[in-house]
């Protein structure tokens, strides 16, 4: 069969549990409104992979480019499955910041996994995309928890725990976050890595840290069940003194999480691995425009996101 598939998946903002889940806790993830999508046509001359965002092309000699090393992984895993050697191009574009915590390298996975299995004839399985995915994550970031990959293939609001799986929490209101990106990051890897270190350096002290940021998960996810912003960003505050004292925020991450707080934000905390990369302002609507004003003025780029309740989808399919 040849032909060709156009897939998209969101990207993420994490609202509670990062760096917890990674060992058990369970976290409170939203997909956003940013999407990355990826094309596949199959039957081409040879082997391709393109994403002019990133500036990077591998055409099918020679080491493919990290970045786009993932791509590289699925398109020999999903040719092995379909047992051909069909030529097959890939082409990404994204809305997605890259390197800022907000998922994008997991949303391309999945709408690569999600584009490629359809022109080869295969049938799109969420389940499977996911776990495509994640493998594809594993070759990017040291333990990936997984939570990344999950919620750009089911979208919307999910409380994940890691080995178990997920509940989708129906919020009864749809929350306005500011997400503030530092314009510098360090690898997630990284970061995972300083927290073990310290995890293994005072058991002790750090079980009760990691207990309380799992329970902070279940109120918050209870709270966006029951509509109660207030109570929502008080927990987004706590689990930001929690990441703090993991010794994931920088200088720049606090400074927007309190010039956000400062603008009216009803909580404010850094999202994803730390080092740098964003945190997120939760706000009611009237006020989303003085806290984004306000993360700018403390140095910051301010991107209003909404929650996207879908996952990955098929946006165009052409079989020749
Ligand atoms: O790569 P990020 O910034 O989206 O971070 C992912 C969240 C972590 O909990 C730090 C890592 C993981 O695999 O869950």
């Amino acid at each position: 069969m040849t032909g060709r598939a156009l897939a998209s998946a969101p990207g993420k903002v994490i609202l509670t549990g990062e760096h917890f889940v990674v060992h058990g806790e369970p976290s409170l993830v939203m997909a956003v409104d940013l999407r990355a999508y990826v094309e596949a046509r199959a039957g081409a001359e040879g082997f391709r992979i393109e994403a002019p965002n990133l500036g990077l092309t591998w055409s099918g000699e020679g080491d493919v480019p990290r970045p786009l090393a993932p791509i590289k992984l699925l398109m020999d895993r999903l040719l092995e499955e379909s047992r051909s050697r069909r030529g097959l191009w890939v082409r990404v574009t994204s809305s997605i910041p890259t390197s800022a915590g907000l998922g994008s390298s997991a949303a391309v996975a999945v709408a690569a996994a999600a584009s490629l299995c359809t022109p080869l004839g295969e049938v799109f399985i969420e389940v499977e995309i996911f776990e495509l995915a994640l493998e594809a994550e594993r070759l990017v970031h040291v333990n990936p928890s997984g939570v990344d990959p999950l919620i750009s293939t089911v979208g919307g609001v999910v409380a994940y725990r890691r080995g178990e799986g997920y509940v989708a929490v129906e919020a009864s209101v749809k929350p306005t976050i500011i997400v503030g990106y530092t314009g510098s990051r360090r690898p997630t890897g990284a970061m995972v890595k300083r927290v073990e270190r310290l995890r293994r350096k005072y058991p002790e002290v750090m079980a009760p840290l990691f207990h309380a940021g799992g329970h902070l998960t279940i109120e918050a996810a209870e709270a966006l069940r029951e509509g109660d912003l207030e109570r929502l960003g008080e927990l987004l505050n706590v689990n930001h003194g929690l990441l703090c004292a993991i010794g994931v925020s920088t200088r720049k991450l606090d400074k927007l999480v309190y010039a956000a707080r400062g603008a009216g934000a009803l909580g404010a905390k850094l999202t994803g691995a730390g080092g740098g990369g964003c945190m997120i302002a939760l706000c009611r609507e009237a006020e989303a425009d003085k806290v984004a004003r306000a993360i700018e003025r403390s140095g910051g780029r301010a991107l209003k996101v909404r929650m996207d309740g879908e996952g990955v989808r098929l946006e165009e399919v052409r079989r020749a």
